[in-house]
This record gives C-alpha cells, sequence and structure tokens, in this order.
C-alpha cells in the first residue's frame, strides 16, 4: 500500500531535484519519481529516501539518536535553540524555506519553525533513525535520507537559510542551495564545550584546536561572516544525563562501555561553550573563483 505523502513534503516538491540526473521529482503512487523513471521511496516513517548508491560513510546510529533525543527533551540545549531561533528569524522572510543540514531529530529545525509561522523546513541527514524522529517532529518540517557531502537534491538557489549544527559540511553546496538573500548558519563547539566530561570520561575524543581556523578556510571562499554569538552557561548534569550527553556523541564510539557506566566519572556540572556564526554568500563569480567544492568533514 502506498504510503501517502506527508504534508511537510509537498512545498518541496518544487524545490527537490533528482539525485541521479537533476530533473523534477512529482509524487507517483506513493512515491517521488522524475521523468527518466528514477524512484524514491517515502518511508513508512515519513521521510523520503532519496540516498540511492554507495552508503554513507557517516551517521549517527540507534543508540546515538535514542540518547540524543532524551537528553535534548530534558531542554538542556534550550538556549542553544532559542539563539538559533532568534538568529534565524532575524534573517529570513515569513515564508522562508529553511534547510537543515544533518538535522539529526530534528530538535533545532523545529526550534527555529516555531519562531517563523509562515516558513517551512527540510532536515537533510543519513541516519534512519534521526529521520524517523525529524519527519515528525513539527508540522511544517519534511525529512529526506540525504549524505551532506554529494551534491544536494535540491535546485540552485532555493533556500532562505541553511542550518548547520554539530554535524558535517559541504560548502560549496551551502553556496549552491542558497539564494543571494540567504543566510548560512553553523553553530560549533569551542574547545571548552563539555571539557569537565571529556576531561573524566577515558576515551573520550577531543576538540581539534584548528577547529576555527578549518572551518574559516574551508567556508571563507563562498561565505562571509557577519555576525558570531557566543552561547556559554553552566549546565548541571544527572547521572543519567551525562551518560546521554557522552551516548549522543562520536565519544560514544571510543568508549569502554565499563567506563561509561561508572558514575563516579561523570561530572555534575558541565560548560556548554558554542559558537553560532551568520553567514552570508559570497556573489556566485567570486565564490568560484575562491575556491574549489571544499569538504569540511565535522562540527
Ligand atoms: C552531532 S549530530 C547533530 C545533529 C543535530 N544537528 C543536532 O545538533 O541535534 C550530527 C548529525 O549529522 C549526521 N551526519 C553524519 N554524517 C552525515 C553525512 N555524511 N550526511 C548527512 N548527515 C550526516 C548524523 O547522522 C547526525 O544526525
Amino acid at each position: 500500500m502506498p504510503v501517502p505523502l506527508p504534508p511537510a513534503l509537498i512545498p518541496f516538491l518544487a524545490l527537490l531535484r533528482c539525485p541521479m540526473c537533476r530533473a523534477g521529482l512529482h509524487l507517483d503512487r506513493g512515491a517521488l519519481r522524475c521523468p527518466a523513471g528514477h524512484t524514491f521511496d517515502i518511508a513508512r516513517h515519513g521521510y523520503v529516501g532519496l540516498l540511492t548508491g554507495t552508503r554513507a560513510t557517516s551517521g549517527d546510529d540507534a543508540a546515538m539518536i535514542r540518547a540524543r533525543d532524551q537528553f535534548l527533551s530534558t531542554g538542556k540545549y534550550a538556549p542553544i535553540r532559542e539563539t538559533l531561533a532568534r538568529l534565524t528569524a532575524g534573517t529570513v522572510p515569513e515564508q522562508g524555506t529553511i534547510v537543515d543540514v544533518g538535522c539529526g531529530t530534528g530538535y533545532y529545525l523545529a526550534g527555529v519553525l516555531n519562531q517563523l509561522p509562515g516558513a517551512r523546513g527540510l532536515g537533510l541527514d543519513t541516519s534512519v533513525r534521526a529521520l524517523r524522529s525529524a519527519a515528525r517532529v513539527h508540522e511544517r518540517a519534511a525529512a529526506a535520507a540525504w549524505d551532506v557531502f554529494r551534491p544536494f537534491p535540491l535546485a540552485d538557489g532555493v533556500a532562505d537559510v541553511v542550518l548547520n549544527v554539530f554535524a558535517p559540511r559541504n560548502p560549496s553546496e551551502f553556496h549552491r542551495v542558497l539564494r543571494p538573500t540567504g543566510r548560512l548558519i553553523v553553530v560549533r563547539p569551542t574547545g571548552r564545550h563539555l571539557a569537565e566530561l571529556r576531561g573524566q570520561v577515558p576515551g573520550a575524543i577531543t576538540i581539534d584546536p584548528d577547529k576555527e581556523q578549518r572551518l574559516h578556510r574551508a567556508l571563507t571562499p563562498f561565505f562571509e561572516a557577519t555576525d558570531t554569538e557566543q552561547v556559554a552557561y553552566a549546565m548541571s548534569l544527572t547521572g543519567a544525563q551525562a551518560l546521554d550527553l557522552v551516548g549522543m556523541t562520536p565519544s560514544a564510539r571510543h568508549l569502554n562501555p565499563a567506563d561509561l557506566y561508572n558514575d563516579d566519572l561523570l561530572p555534575d556540572q558541565v560548560t556548554v561553550s558554542l559558537l553560532a556564526t551568520v553567514y552570508r554568500p559570497r556573489r556566485p563569480r567570486a565564490a568560484r573563483r575562491r575556491g574549489a567544492a571544499r569538504r569540511d568533514p565535522m562540527e
């Protein structure tokens, strides 16, 4: 039985492109199809599976998504969501289109859409578990399986805002899908973020001290920063919240489970320290001159 088209996906039909031949897509018997017959199923969980061929090499697994969902539902990261919503509301037209790349469970996209009653959002992620949540997170949020490192399944210049929160980046594709008046908003941790937790949990991954320079090098050919806000606060944690916080990060993959469940190692207070930057796209010719497509692997 064909799955009905999720209502939030309808406004995106005109903006999506076939990932195989770049033609437009239309709805046909519960799937999206292009005129050449390339077909993409709509999962019963409400997201569209545009990712075909070779599997993506990264993406959160079920345990990470469960931990992320549990942790975000505590509201401990609400100040980050509020900052993003405020920065986005300052840049998007009323009927704006927001694309959240590496959207995870859609927590931030939903927060942004709550502030913008006429806007619509599309979350892209490789993780099926994440997409199941993202497809249900908000009535105006659609979700699609996509790998950030491949050309996005979107027409040129259709997005008013691209969000990138703790997720991998593809600067040339961000630039291509943004309108010239659009904005890219990138949220990433500073070296102090969760330092207490990383310091106490053996095997937890560290934050690359060159991270900011790498980000700058990758984005500069395509974007210029217009505004940066710092989000910094002390956050108290229960043992369960600390476990979720570790479990939702790539650190979880590098840890010995015995260490993870040793409550004594986990701090009851940590520092949240992030930067949220708004970027304006450079003019297309300037962007082409300044750089070839670059890949910026991680948040
Ligand atoms: C640290 S999580 C952040 C999720 C979300 N932005 C948030 O902050 O709650 C990184 C997300 O990027 C996704 N991801 C990893 N590699 C990806 C790729 N190549 N293409 C698209 N998404 C990817 C993961 O599945 C995960 O949902």
